[in-house]
């Protein structure tokens, strides 16, 4: 039973999601509501797997603030069941979308008036919703205009890194560059960056239909797997998208997940939140808007971007590093539970003295949260280990004892080489 606060103009969107978690609807009625500031009561009757009932009831609460929805009954299941992914292929369940943005739904998309863009925006999608655990990620023939808006956002990232951009990406961008995975003319396939980013910090990529839940998201980086659109913005808009496509992917966050220190510190984040509540993930989003997409740090004496969506944006990385904004000093606690501007450049900024300065405050702040328990990934049988018996922590022992001894050995060994 849902509460409809702004009128019919949601349920559109709510059956669509219901779909893409794979339910069947048997019965739906509406009725105007008795309940002050309701304005409808909708009666749905779906028929879906448990697993996906409880992930369709996570995605509701958490999009209620703008489908305006609050469930009446959930028949006790969420708070007996904290299900998330154990291992890189339950993300095939974690695919559930954020139907705020699609071209098809907002009328202020710059692509909603476009039938094609709209075609080859659902073709994409069809792929990445077609995409299991273990397939190549399907090659994507670009058209032209595709390219050419490709070349354009690269161009004015090539021009603005040199000064803006954090050691870290500019390393990493060098790196991409002489790969020839950066060119100007066509826009890199994510099989290709997937294989570069495992050579370096063994995080990999799945295809993505459009905006994932917070919840979805947040899980696949506990796993270094980083969910990325396909598609590319509307050519009449080549600087700017309402959501995030192949190109803010792709420039933003793909050279920053090459660097050892931030791919660990997104990982951080991505275990953070398996188990967590839904108010926790809110808070974990709300740091990963202020760093993995705004964040700032301070190199030397200056301050630099590190934040995917500054450095994929021409136009809110120049407000950024301008006198406009107030740039605060990163802290977990207070940044998490900062509001933010999805529609407008940022009024605030983070900044933080370094990746390893964030990772330590934000494990520090991680300690405090609710879990009653601890999480680690286990790179080898890429399954999320749950640290919550004897045994558990025993294996973990054996494995920190062995890597001990290689430290030992190692420290032993270049003090031999210092006295030869
Ligand atoms: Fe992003």
């Amino acid at each position: 039973m849902l509460r409809m606060k702004d009128g019919m103009g949601a349920l559109g969107r709510i059956l669509k999601t219901i779909e893409n978690y794979k339910g069947v609807v048997n019965h739906l009625e509406t009725r105007p509501s008795k309940t002050e500031g309701i304005l409808f009561d909708v009666l749905i009757n779906v028929n879906m797997s448990r697993a996906n009932l409880l992930l369709l009831i996570r995605a509701l609460r958490q999009s209620s603030s703008f489908v305006g929805v609050n469930l009446l009954t959930e028949n006790n299941l969420s708070a007996k069941d904290p299900w998330f992914p154990r291992h890189a292929s339950d993300l095939d369940s974690c695919n559930h979308l954020l139907t705020k943005y699609e071209p098809e739904l907002d009328m202020n998309h710059p692509g909603f008036a476009d039938k094609d863009y709209r075609e080859r925006r659902k073709t994409i999608a069809e792929i990445a919703f077609a995409y299991k655990y273990g397939d190549p990620i399907p090659y994507i023939e670009y058209t032209e205009s595709e390219n050419q808006t490709w070349s354009r956002v690269y161009n004015t990232v090539l021009d603005l890194m040199p000064k803006h951009a954090c050691i870290e990406y500019r390393r990493a961008f060098a790196l991409l560059q002489a790969d020839k995975i950066f060119v100007t003319e066509r826009i890199p396939q994510l099989e290709e960056m997937s294989s570069f980013l495992r050579k370096h910090t063994g995080f990999t990529l799945r295809p993505a239909a459009g905006l994932l839940t917070s919840r979805d998201f947040l899980a696949s980086l506990a796993f270094r797997i980083f969910q990325s659109t396909q598609y590319v913005r509307h050519g009449n808009s080549p600087y700017h998208t309402p959501e995030p496509d192949c190109i803010h992917e792709l420039l933003g966050h793909m050279p920053l997940l090459a660097d050892p220190g931030f791919a660990q510190f997104s990982q951080e984040i991505g275990l953070a939140s398996l188990g967590a509540s839904d108010s926790e993930i809110e808070k974990l989003s709300t740091v990963y808007w202020f760093t993995v997409e705004f964040g700032l740090c301070k190199e030397n004496t200056q301050v630099k971007a590190y934040g995917a969506a500054l450095l994929s944006s021409y136009g809110e990385l120049l407000h950024a590093i301008s006198d406009k904004p107030e740039l605060r000093p990163f802290d977990p606690a207070t940044t998490s539970v900062q509001p933010y501007q999805d529609q407008e450049y940022q009024p605030i900024y983070y900044v933080a003295e370094s990746f390893e300065d964030a990772k330590d405050k934000f494990r520090r702040w991680v300690s405090t949260m609710s879990r009653p328990f601890e999480v680690r990934f286990n790179p080898h049988t890429e399954r999320v280990e749950v640290l919550d018996s004897v045994s558990s922590l025993e294996t973990l022992v054996t494995q920190l004892n062995t890597e001990l001894l290689h430290l030992n050995n190692a420290l032993n060994k270049i003090k031999a080489k210092r006295f030869c």
